[in-house]
């Protein structure tokens, strides 16, 4: 079988997620049954984290004993990457010993160094550019409630950040657009990203203007992991760019309310939104743990199961 790995959501095609989706269902099923399904016994994940993690490190490590197989943690505060042992070198070595590593790190390219290096399938746990498991969690999300996601419209608003990146490399691939308002200064940049076209995204200087009659609002962190130093400056930044009932109400009547998590009430969303009935945030949550390990079955096992 190839090697493949999965570290930006362009990685895939229409038609591998849509065969995802549909293993993600089955697996998803069998789960909420109670009925053992281990096609990955004997198989070992390491889990490689340079930042803090709830979700990541839960449904990975849950997901991956869930389907038969074993997960170990490392915080690279442990590890000898600490004392700077070269990624590469880290990668050869740890590629031997396991079937396939997820790492969550800072900048991508670390990330890209590792998998150059590495036998085994890499999966990016989030990086300051990227966060595929997240968007393949809510696009899965999205399609349970409204059926289809093609020809939608979606509002991103605030941080042009790795969550606000990925969604945008989705509309390319699932043929949806995004409205994207961002603060002066945090623009996004369409080229470093890897985006093919202009026509799935338009920006606006007003988060008024992005939501009217968008299918989806979304919204993330004012200051995401890495850039803790330009907390205060960004609460100055980003004080007009709140998701907050004013703000939904100009969306259609059935938008969807997302976020990654964790959130800041009162900060990037008021809680009349993230706890009114527009929001899907715990569905999105707990299908990082379904699309997961769908991921996880495609990377080791390929297109074996059924769809
Ligand atoms: N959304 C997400 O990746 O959450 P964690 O940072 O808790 O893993
Ligand atoms: N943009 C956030 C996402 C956390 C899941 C961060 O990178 O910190």
């Amino acid at each position: 079988m190839q090697l493949k790995h999965y570290l930006q959501f362009n990685d895939f095609s229409r038609e591998e997620y849509e065969y995802l989706f549909a293993r993600t269902r089955y697996i998803k099923q069998v789960f909420k049954q109670y009925q053992q399904y281990w096609p990955l016994i004997d198989r070992t994940l390491v889990m490689i984290f340079d930042k803090n993690s709830t979700r990541t490190r839960l449904s990975f490590e849950a997901g991956m004993n869930q389907l038969g197989g074993s997960s170990i943690y490392l915080s690279t505060r442990d590890t000898q990457l600490d004392r700077g042992e070269p990624v590469e070198d880290a990668a050869r070595v740890i590629s031997r010993m396991a079937d396939i590593v997820m790492i969550r790190t800072y900048a991508h390219d670390i990330l890209q160094r590792f998998a150059d290096h590495s036998n085994v399938p890499v999966i990016n746990g989030l990086t300051d550019e990227y966060h595929p498991c997240q968007i393949m969690a809510d696009i899965f999300t999205f399609i349970e409630h409204r059926g289809n996601i093609k020809g939608k419209i979606i509002a991103w608003i605030g941080d042009a950040n790795n969550i606000c990146n990925t969604w945008l490399q989705a509309a390319e691939i699932f043929d949806f657009k995004v409205h994207v308002s961002t603060p002066p200064g945090y623009d996004i940049e369409p080229a470093q990203i890897g985006l093919k076209t202009a026509g799935h995204f338009e920006e606006f200087a007003n988060p008024h203007d992005a939501v009217r009659n968008v299918d989806l609002v979304t919204t993330d962190v004012w200051t995401s992991m890495g850039f803790e130093a330009e907390a205060e400056k960004r609460k100055t930044d980003f004080a007009e760019f709140r998701v907050d009932a004013e703000m939904m109400a100009l969306a259609k009547e059935n938008a969807l309310f997302m976020h990654c998590l964790p959130a800041h009430r009162g900060e990037e969303v008021a809680a009349e939104v993230i706890d009114g009935p527009q929001s899907v945030v715990w569905d999105e949550a707990e299908n990082r743990l379904h699309t997961q390990k769908a991921l996880l079955e495609y990377l080791l096992l390929g297109k074996t199961g059924k769809v």
